[in-house]
């Protein structure tokens, strides 16, 4: 397999650091128009997974033939949020970005599995499906993964159990409708509800919506968790592990909508999108999981 990461930034660097500590790939192509950035992210990176002993090799590069007999190609190029914005505020800004390196890729890659990252995740998912026009199980976008690390991070906080027995669950839009699943997460397949009562499940929810926001304010960006939530989903790729992972994913009538990329969980191996599972919600998640399709789908309307 090949991997290639367009976009050299900080969760662009992030992500070939983590699949170089995975050892995912023996060469991963770090891309970016920067002159001089993906070259000096790789020399650093390649230093850390040396003394390791690990041999994934980063290859920095300004050139978009690079991504040529790519497997995986990461896009996470693109404007990050500053403190007091949405995700949804890039749209416009991101929306060009996305448009011209989908483009790119579809002229330079002819079949492969393409994992979206910019912000607003699901419009750019669903931008990057419809500009490269690969086949909807060959796209996918990390939101849920990432919402769930969160979300995992302060069930821990409330139940002090090891995050190592903790299962949780997010789907529908990775921004401000995000429905972490409160019904559907475990706890060594207990119930979460077993551990923690009304009040905290709400605590728990809201603080998994707004954290992310909370940490741009103090440190300007999300940084290791989007990186490590992208590798996992690349892993599940690379050895065909068939994890359940919520993803950005295109839906045609699952959870009642259509023609949207929005949060699901799915089974993700060797060939992408395997299938997409379908919970049994009830009225406030279908409610919430609705509210974020519908923001979904008005950003969408904006850029066609
Ligand atoms: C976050 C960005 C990556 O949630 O959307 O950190």
């Amino acid at each position: 397999m090949t991997i290639s990461i367009i976009g050299s930034g900080k969760v662009g660097a992030s992500v070939a650091l983590n699949c170089g500590l995975r050892e995912l790939d023996p060469k991963i192509n770090l891309l970016d128009i920067v002159e001089g950035l993906p070259q000096g992210e790789a020399m650093d990176i390649n230093h850390q997974l040396s003394e390791k002993g690990l041999d994934s090799y980063i290859v920095g590069s300004n050139d978009y033939s690079e991504l040529k007999n790519s497997d995986i190609v990461v896009l996470v190029a693109g404007v990050g949020r500053k403190p007091g914005m949405t995700r949804m505020d890039l749209l416009k800004t991101n929306a060009s970005i996305v448009r011209d390196v989908s483009l790119k890729i579809s002229e330079n890659v002819n079949d492969c599995i393409l994992v979206v990252v910019t912000n607003p995740l699901d419009p750019m998912t669903y931008l990057a499906l419809k500009t490269t026009k690969f086949p909807p199980n060959k796209v996918m976008g990390m939101g849920g993964m990432l919402d769930l690390s969160r979300f995992t991070s302060f069930i821990h906080d409330f139940t002090k159990v090891s995050r190592k027995s903790i299962s949780a669950m997010v789907i529908g839009e990775h921004g401000e409708n995000m429905l972490p699943l409160i019904r559907f997460s475990s706890v060594s397949g207990i119930p979460l509800q077993e551990f923690i009562d009304k009040d905290q499940s709400m605590q728990i929810y809201e603080k998994t919506k707004q954290v992310a926001a909370e940490v741009i304010k103090f440190k300007g960006a999300t940084v290791y968790a989007p990186g490590n939530a992208v590798s996992t989903m690349i892993e599940s790729i690379v050895k065909d592990k068939k994890t359940v992972i919520p993803i950005s994913v295109y839906l045609d009538g699952q959870y009642g909508v259509r023609d949207v990329c929005l949060g699901a969980p799915a089974i993700v191996g060797k060939s992408g999108v395997e299938k997409i599972i379908e919970l049994p919600l009830d009225d406030f998640e279908k409610d919430q999981f609705a509210k974020g399709a519908d923001s979904v789908k008005e950003a969408i309307s904006n850029l066609f």
